[in-house]
């Protein structure tokens, strides 16, 4: 599947005198920062939700059983609470490898918890990328998750890190919720006793 946004992301922001940005994650990018930052603090946008709507084929699934993964879906009068990021651009080249798989840059204003603002800019795969898996019931979309896992790891990892990160930044997520609660139980974790007692 050729749908490496790579080279599209590197050619849509001039960075020109700026020697900082911030950054909004709102997926694993709040729970994994594997990346140089100045600063980070909690902050939300407005407009949009989080939905498990992105197939994953190289992070948390694979070409043969994609995972899914957040992106971002307009909704009008929403907020979208995750972490903001103060980087340097040259981080971008790690950051567009990381979420080449149908992720593409916007502008987006930030808002802060102290009620100040900033610009900066966020990774959304929106319904016209090839990975793009778009609405489910919560119960499949669980159930793809639970049978997925790629090169970073199981597809249910990213979704219960995502839930307890949230849980920690104090933000209730309706959606997230829900998929933790249809998840089916993780076999990995079973502690049944299978000693033989004879
Ligand atoms: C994000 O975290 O902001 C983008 C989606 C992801 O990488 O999980």
């Amino acid at each position: 599947m050729d749908i490496d946004t790579t080279a599209v992301n590197q050619r849509r922001h001039r960075f020109g005198e700026h020697e900082q940005v911030w950054l909004f994650g709102y997926g694993s990018l709040i729970f994994k920062a594997d990346f140089a930052y100045l600063e980070r603090k909690p902050a939300s946008i407005r407009g949009h939700v989080r939905r498990f709507w992105q197939g994953s084929h190289d992070h948390r699934g694979t070409p043969a059983c994609p995972g899914r993964v957040v992106t971002l879906a307009p909704q009008a009068g929403a907020t979208c609470a995750g972490m903001a990021y103060l980087i340097r651009p040259d981080v971008f080249d790690h950051l567009d490898h990381r979420e080449k798989n149908g992720y593409l840059r916007f502008s987006t204003t930030l808002a802060f918890d102290d009620g100040s603002q900033a610009q900066g800019l966020v990774y959304i795969a929106d319904p016209e990328n090839a990975a793009y898996l778009g609405p489910a019931t919560d119960s499949e979309i669980a159930r793809q998750i639970a049978a997925a896992i790629g090169p970073s790891g199981r597809n249910r990892d990213y979704l219960t890190e995502l839930a307890d990160a949230l849980s920690e930044l104090g933000t209730t997520d309706l959606h997230v919720q829900a998929l933790v609660a249809c998840l089916p139980p993780d076999s990995s974790t079973d502690t049944t006793d299978i000693t033989d007692s004879r």
